[in-house]
C-alpha cells in the first residue's frame, strides 16, 4: 500500500477549481487513476474482468470506449468490434450484454446511418442471444437518440434497450411516449452524467433524485424493466419500499453500477435481494469517459492534480 500524504479538506469551491483543472493534468497521470475505471484497453482485458464479476454472481455489460464518431469507417470498425465482442463471449460462455453510444454508432453522420448499424448488430445479436442497450448522452442528442431508439425497438423488440436521465425535465414526457407503444420495453434509469442548462435539467441533487424516483416507478407500472443504475443508497431505498408495495415487479428490475465506483455497494445491494449489473467499459478511447468519471470524483481529482507535483497517494479507500 502505498503512503498516505495529507490532502486539503474538500471544500465545494476547490472542488469545482479542481475539476475546472482536469484537463491541464498529463495524460499518464490520467491514464494511471483510470485503472479503476476501465478494464483496460484489450477485448481481452473486458473479458477477464466480466468473466471474474460473473464469477461472483454478477451480471456485466460491456462498453467499447468511444464517442462522436465522424468518420463512417470507424463507425462501422466500432460495430465489428462489438461484433467480435459478442462472438467472444459467445465463445467464452459469458453473459451476452453490450452498451452501445448513439454517437460511437453514427448519429453525427445521421439517424439513418445511426440506425443501419445498430440495425445489423442487432440481427447479428439476435442470432447469437445478445442484448444491447442504446445509451443516451448529451441533451442535443436526445430528440435523434430516442427516434433511433424507437425504430430499434420496433425492430428487435426487448433485446434492444435505451437510456433515461432524470435530470431533464422532459424525461417523464418521454417514459410516458415510450410506454404508449406497444413494444417490449427496457430502460436504464441514470441520473446523467453531462452538464446541461437549468432551462432544461434540475440542478438540485433532491430533484433529481425525486425524478429518478417518479420514473423508475412510472416503468415498472407500465410493464417495463429497469435498469436502477445508481451508487446512491437513498434512490436504492426507494426503489426497495416501492417494491415492497409491488412485489411483482421484482422480477423486472436490477441495480447497475459501474466498474470501479462505490464497489463495497454491491455486495450490500445484493444482499436486498436485488440483482446487480456491472458496467465493464475497455478500449483504446478512455480519455473522455475517465475525465467524466474523475468529474464525478473530486477527491480522485485532486489525486490527479496533486500527482503532477510528484505525490504518491494512497487510492484504496476512495
Ligand atoms: P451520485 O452522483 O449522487 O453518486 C452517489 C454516490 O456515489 C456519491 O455519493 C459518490 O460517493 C459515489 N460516486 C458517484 N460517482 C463516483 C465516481 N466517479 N467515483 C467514486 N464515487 C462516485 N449517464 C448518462 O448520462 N448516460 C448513460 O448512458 C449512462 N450510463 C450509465 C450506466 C451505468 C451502469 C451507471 C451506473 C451510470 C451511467 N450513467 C450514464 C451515469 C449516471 O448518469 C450518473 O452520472 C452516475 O451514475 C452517478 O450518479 P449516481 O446515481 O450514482 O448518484
Amino acid at each position: 500500500m502505498l503512503c498516505a500524504t495529507a490532502i486539503p479538506a474538500p471544500v465545494p469551491f476547490f472542488d469545482k477549481l479542481v475539476a475546472a483543472s482536469l484537463p491541464l493534468v498529463p495524460r499518464p497521470i490520467v491514464r494511471r487513476l483510470s485503472a479503476r475505471y476501465i478494464a483496460g484497453e484489450a477485448r481481452g482485458d473486458a473479458l477477464a474482468r466480466g468473466a471474474e464479476l460473473q464469477q461472483a454472481g454478477y451480471g456485466v455489460t460491456y462498453d467499447l470506449l468511444g464517442e462522436a464518431v465522424k468518420d463512417r469507417a470507424e463507425v462501422h470498425a466500432a460495430a465489428d468490434e462489438y461484433r467480435a465482442l459478442i462472438d467472444a463471449l459467445v465463445d467464452g460462455g459469458l453473459e451476452r450484454n453490450v452498451s452501445l453510444k448513439p454517437t460511437q454508432m453514427g448519429l453525427d453522420l445521421g439517424e439513418d446511418v445511426c440506425f443501419e448499424v445498430v440495425d445489423a448488430l442487432g440481427h447479428y445479436a439476435a442470432e447469437r442471444d445478445a442484448f444491447l442497450r442504446f445509451e443516451m448522452e448529451d441533451s442535443p442528442t436526445v430528440d435523434g437518440t430516442l427516434r433511433v431508439f424507437e425504430r430499434l425497438r420496433a425492430a428487435h423488440g426487448g433485446r434492444v434497450g435505451c437510456v433515461l436521465q432524470s435530470m431533464l425535465h422532459r424525461t417523464p414526457d418521454d417514459v410516458r411516449g415510450l410506454l404508449d407503444q406497444p413494444h417490449p420495453l427496457n430502460v436504464r434509469m441514470v441520473k446523467g452524467i453531462y452538464v446541461e442548462p437549468e432551462a432544461i435539467a434540475w440542478q438540485q441533487p433532491g430533484k433529481v433524485t425525486e425524478a429518478f424516483l417518479e420514473c423508475t416507478r412510472m416503468l415498472l407500472d407500465g410493464g417495463a424493466f429497469v435498469g436502477v443504475a445508481t451508487h446512491d443508497e437513498a434512490v436504492v431505498d426507494g426503489l426497495c419500499e416501492y417494491l415492497d408495495g409491488a412485489p411483482e415487479a421484482r422480477g423486472r428490475c436490477e441495480i447497475q453500477m459501474l466498474l470501479g465506483v462505490r464497489e463495497e455497494l454491491r455486495a450490500k445491494v445484493r444482499e436486498r435481494g436485488l440483482p446487480v449489473r456491472v458496467y465493464v467499459p475497455y478500449g483504446e478511447s478512455w480519455y473522455p469517459y475517465v475525465m467524466r468519471r474523475l468529474k464525478g470524483n473530486p477527491k480522485l481529482a485532486r489525486y490527479a492534480l496533486f500527482g503532477m507535483f510528484g505525490r504518491r497517494e494512497d487510492l484504496s479507500q476512495d
